[in-house]
């Protein structure tokens, strides 16, 4: 499952999500999601996706499920929960232009990192969103749903979706691909959802682990105490994680689901 390796307390948690973000280098566009292989060319060839473009073609994918032509996409409201330095919803504004975008994001240090890269990400827990109901059009989470209690957040991503909006999810699980639909399918049911699709994107998620475990230099520079935590967080070379993923026990999958607008 889905699960932190991180001391379990939420000041910890977040000391070390703003270690992170301190960490990565001010002139990069710091997004830390497991990715997707290979990134499209267009991606790529983007100098402010160059840094992680496997990173990026996650939140690609995820995006790809939504059945919305460019006028709809123009014309809705997008929220992004635990956005990090929002350069997911910099790809989402840049591919798809959206009314309206946002982040919420517990890290101070990535928020302030979102606004200066000139997406709007602001400080919050996403158990507890400051927006009224139904206000979106669709919310989404890459890579997040281990570090916060997600039945909350999840409740609170269906009191601030539309009717006929959608949520996404963009997850990793440790069983297979199966399993991860049916876990993951319980928590956005639970929360009030109906389940539309599950996308298998094991193949793509492992490529990108295995061509970026080398990638950890800035973990080295963090003090003792925090870097066996980071190795583990980062699917780093000599992580269980990452051979968790070399010898096939995780898988990952892009969900979504929509709140009905005939019931509820
Ligand atoms: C693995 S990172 C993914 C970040 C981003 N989605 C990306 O792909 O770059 C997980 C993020 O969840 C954020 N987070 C954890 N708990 C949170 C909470 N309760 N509210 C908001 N953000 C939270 C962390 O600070 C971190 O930025």
């Amino acid at each position: 499952m889905a699960r932190s390796l991180i001391p379990n307390t939420t000041w910890s948690r977040r000391l070390i999500y703003e270690l992170i973000y301190l960490s990565l280098g001010f002139n990069r566009t710091a997004v830390f999601n497991v990715g997707f292989a290979p990134a499209q060319p267009d991606i790529r060839a983007n100098p402010a996706f160059a840094d992680r473009p496997n990173q990026i073609q996650l939140y690609a994918e995820m995006f790809n499920q939504l059945p919305w032509e460019a006028d709809h996409w123009r014309s809705s409201d997008c929220l992004e929960l635990a956005a990090g330095c929002g350069a997911g919803l910099l790809y989402l504004n840049t591919r798809h232009a959206p009314r309206t975008s946002v982040g919420v994001e517990q890290s101070y240090v990535a928020a302030w990192r979102g606004r200066r890269l000139g997406v709007d990400v602001r400080p919050g827990d996403v158990a507890r969103l400051s927006f009224a109901d139904a206000c979106f059009d669709c919310v989404f989470c890459v890579d997040a749903l281990g570090y916060f209690p997600v039945a909350a957040a999840l409740k609170e991503a269906f009191r601030v979706v539309r009717p006929g909006g959608y949520l996404l999810l963009g997850e990793t699980f440790q069983g297979p691909p199966e399993e991860a639909q049916a876990h993951f399918r319980r928590i956005g049911e639970a929360a009030g959802f109906d389940f539309v699709h599950c996308r298998d994107a094991t193949g793509g998620v492992r490529r990108s682990l295995l061509e970026g475990s080398k990638s950890s230099a800035f973990v080295r520079s963090l003090p003792a105490l925090l870097r066996n935590s980071l190795k583990e967080t980062l699917f780093l070379e000599g992580s269980e994680r990452l051979r968790l993923w070399q010898t096939g026990a995780f898988s990952s999958v892009i969900m979504t689901f929509t709140r009905s607008s005939s019931r509820r």
